[in-house]
């Protein structure tokens, strides 16, 4: 029997017999994972009718059990005419053997209305847990918002794809999305733009964008995450990508002058000044993100600070002198310090994308490796854990096909099968004691040219369920058979109403002649990453 199952379990077998779920269905539990039964009794009620009632183990019931032999992840499922028994290590590890239950159903089984056919699943003994503990993906909600509804929604498909890391970016130059109560203006002023630029270089669209999620919605998202074993991890960029709070507070800046929220792509130049006010502020901003996310892991971005500012201003070059420090580059490092000691003090780990590397860190200092996997080495080796997010291979804003059709292309081309052949422990590290330091994996969805929720699904899916297979099962893949199960596997999106990309390319309506994209061509590309690593060499 070849299952459908995305992302594929470590090992499965056949057993006689199946399970037909029904209104007449009943769940029971362990007292320790009645939040996991919540949520399935909420997630089938929908199907069948019914309401899953507590009921005696065996023939025509749900069982969520604790093994002891298990970790806090792994589960065992075993289904037949028998019934349904779950064993798992934790409620983590009980909610992954629910996910892989729903699996067994037919792709009715993710509706919201009750089956019409019957939802029988085979019978199976299923033995799983992932590989890596940090089974990420990074969401841009600053350069193009999106609604708590819809934020939540990707939660969901987060979860089914058994990802456990959200990591919400959720400052940018060109947006503020979280309510500071000590600073309205961040988002009365930060969380709008006039216009923005239709594609990479296009036209101004001359319509304002915006939104902000209060508090109250930000504790919910974060309750709504966990509750689907989702750790929710704030990013509050510093000290570049920073324009919509300097737009908020010009004191942040180093000009003097207004500046407007930005309404154009690509890296600015408007960074904050390294004055201890602005260090400061910051922190107060950080002080309400920390009561907000439990999250032990906190980003401070770090990424892409561009120092003509800080070479042109009196008051910088002042600080370089006051502090000792050699250069722009050393007051960049002296900047992230700052909140490395804040965070830890607080018994929290900074994370930072892999430009914090440049400078030294503290030890605990998590880095986030964009650039390839020169940083996941250079960190790794330097007894730094490490997130590998591989532009090169997991960001999903590069374009999915080399076609003319291929809507506002971007990056180089990262098809399903690129991502499938991801390998989260870098080559470099294999036979490195220091590959322990990789804690795992996430893909990035930027969303400069992804504009609505709409290409959000077009951009994600099905690559989430190929980048999902690398960071769960053992190493080694084989893409036959992942694009079989995929087969499986795509009819559960579109019950849910995920609008992917077929594998064919896009549908017509999913093209959009006339927005412009950037092109790579793959020689300016190669270029374009030697001159972004030329520093990140030395270091690995
Ligand atoms: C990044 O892509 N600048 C982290």
């Amino acid at each position: 029997m070849h299952l459908k199952i995305v992302p594929r379990p470590v090992s499965h077998g056949t057993r006689r017999g199946r399970f037909v779920l029904d209104g007449r269905t009943a769940l029971t539990a362990d007292p320790a994972l009645t939040g996991v039964a919540a949520w399935l009794r909420a997630e089938l009620g929908q199907v069948t009718g019914g309401e899953l009632l507590p009921g005696t183990p065996g023939p025509g019931t749900i069982t969520l059990g604790l093994g002891d032999d298990l970790g806090p992840e792994a589960y065992r499922l075993s289904v037949g005419d028998d019934g349904v028994a779950i064993d798992a290590g934790g409620p983590a590890g009980a909610f992954y053997g629910a996910q892989t239950f729903r699996q067994l159903l037919p792709a009715a089984a993710y509706r919201r209305s009750p089956a019409t056919e019957p939802l029988v699943a085979p019978g199976v003994h299923i033995e799983d847990e992932p590989r890596f503990g940090w089974r990420g993906c990074l969401l841009d909600v600053a350069r193009h918002f999106m609604t708590k509804h819809d934020l939540l929604r990707f939660i969901d498909l987060m979860a089914l794809h058994k990802l456990n890391v959200l990591h919400l970016h959720l400052t940018d130059d060109q947006g503020w999305r979280v309510e500071i109560r000590r600073y309205p203006r961040l988002t009365e002023v930060g969380a709008w733009r006039r216009e923005s630029q239709t594609g990479w270089n296009g036209a101004m669209d001359g319509r304002p964008h915006g939104g902000y999620y209060t508090q109250d919605d930000l504790r919910e998202i974060v309750a709504y995450a966990a509750a689907r074993h989702v750790t929710v991890v704030p990013e509050i960029d510093l000290p570049g990508h920073t324009q919509a709070a300097i737009a908020a507070y010009p004191e942040l800046g180093n000009l003097g002058t207004p500046l407007e929220v930005r309404t154009t792509w690509g890296i600015g130049r408007n960074v904050l000044n390294a004055e201890d006010a602005t260090v400061a502020f910051f922190k107060n901003v950080l002080d309400e993100v920390l009561e907000l996310f439990p999250s032990p892991y906190v980003c401070v971005g770090g990424d892409e600070c561009r120092k003509e500012q800080w070479r042109e201003s009196p008051s910088a070059q002042r600080r370089i002198r006051e502090l000792g420090l050699r250069d722009e580059e050393e007051l960049q490092s002296w900047f992230i310090h700052q909140f490395d000691d804040f965070l830890a003090a607080r018994g929290r780990r900074l994370v930072g994308w892999d430009e914090i590397l440049e400078g030294g860190l503290a030890p605990g200092a998590v880095v986030a490796s964009w650039r390839g996997d020169l940083g996941a080495v250079a960190a790794a080796r330097r007894g730094h854990d490490v997130i590998n997010c591989s532009n090169t291979q997991v960001y999903f804003d590069y374009r999915q096909g080399p076609g003319e059709d291929e809507p506002v292309p971007f990056g180089t081309v990262l098809a399903l099968e690129d991502v499938y052949a991801f390998e989260p422990v870098p080559a470099q590290l294999r036979d490195d004691p220091a590959a322990e330091r990789v804690l795992g994996a996430q893909c990035g969805v930027w969303t400069e040219l992804i504009d609505s929720n709409r290409r959000v699904d077009y951009m994600v899916f099905p690559r989430l369920a190929a980048f999902a297979e690398t960071v769960w099962g053992p190493p080694g893949r084989d893409l036959e058979d992942f694009r079989a199960r995929l087969a499986g596997h795509l009819p559960r999106l579109a019950a849910i109403g995920v609008e992917y990309r077929p594998e064919s390319g896009p549908l017509p309506w999913q093209t959009r002649p006339g927005v412009p994209g950037r092109p790579e061509d793959p020689k300016e590309w190669q270029a374009t990453i030697d001159a972004w690593t030329s520093n990140l060499r030395d270091l690995a």
